[in-house]
């Protein structure tokens, strides 16, 4: 039997189309929608090519559509299709909008809840237990604390000040290019006010690459300090970012 000519060019478009589908379906690898776009326009070109060097060709391809669309006989067909274009047109405009980024940015869980335990330097930790051991050292030796915080605001305007901001704002001069998601501000109510500090601690050693899976989907570029900071130095920077604010660690009472 021989194939009509228009089903062979759907066809070969199809099978064309998972060919540049097969790396992401099988190995988790897609090939970048745009390039895969370009990919399939110049494949459409060469069938297209291949299929119209004859005037043979030519007709068997086009045949059917003109007589789709010309033929009194074949009205309803025509009519079906006049209405099904649009309503197809509507239909993948709506999905590809409700299903990419748009929502994907409002779904995701800013703040998720932290693990029960977790690993830092080398040992692993109660979240639940886990103390700025600074922090007492507010009420007993307030200038000892004093330069901690001190130490603490080096730390941030040697490494996080980029992207969190000079104003701890959230607005750093690289946050522009981090749009999903945004670099946190700490100033303000919804903000570290709501966390305590072993949550910080646990977001600032492990980063985006720690966060647990209800956050994806996850683009974070908060990088994992732990391989780079010492405990000490993530410490003071905690007490840097609250006292900067104004805003007070939430305790677990
Ligand atoms: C390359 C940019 C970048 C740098 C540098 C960076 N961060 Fe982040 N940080 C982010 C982004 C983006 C987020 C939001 C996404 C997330 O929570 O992972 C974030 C989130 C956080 C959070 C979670 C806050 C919350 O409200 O849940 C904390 C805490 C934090 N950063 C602290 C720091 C500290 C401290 C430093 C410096 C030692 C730092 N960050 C450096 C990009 C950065």
């Amino acid at each position: 039997m021989k194939i009509p000519a228009l089903l062979k060019f759907v066809l070969l478009v199809v099978i064309a189309y998972l060919v540049f589908k097969a790396p992401a379906l099988l190995m988790g690898k897609p090939i970048p929608a745009s390039l895969a776009g370009v990919y399939l326009f110049f494949t459409v070109v060469v069938i297209l090519l291949v299929m119209t060097s004859t005037d043979k060709g030519v007709s068997e391809l086009t045949g059917p559509i003109y007589r789709v669309s010309f033929e009194p006989g074949l009205r309803p067909i025509r009519n079906v299709i006049v209405v099904a274009l649009p309503i197809i047109a509507v239909a993948i405009t709506y999905f590809s909008i409700a299903g990419g980024e748009v929502s994907s940015v409002k779904l995701r869980t800013a703040h998720p809840a932290p693990p029960e335990t977790f690993a830092a330097y080398g040992k692993r930790v109660k979240t639940e237990k886990l103390t700025n051991p600074y922090r007492a050292l507010e009420e007993s030796d307030p200038r000892v604390f004093e330069r901690a915080v001190k130490d603490g605001g080096k730390v941030y305007f040697k490494n996080c000040f980029f992207c969190h901001g000079a104003k701890l704002d959230g607005a750093g001069h690289y946050a522009r290019a981090l749009k999903n998601p945004l670099p946190q501000p700490f100033k303000g109510q919804d903000t570290i006010a709501q966390l305590s500090e072993a949550y910080l601690f646990w977001r600032i050693t492990t980063g985006g690459p720690g966060l647990p899976a209800e956050s994806a989907p996850w683009d974070s570029s908060m990088p994992a300090w732990e391989s780079i900071l010492s405990e000490d130095e993530i410490w003071k920077v905690i007490l840097f970012v609250y006292d900067y604010t104004g805003n007070r660690p939430r305790s677990w009472e």
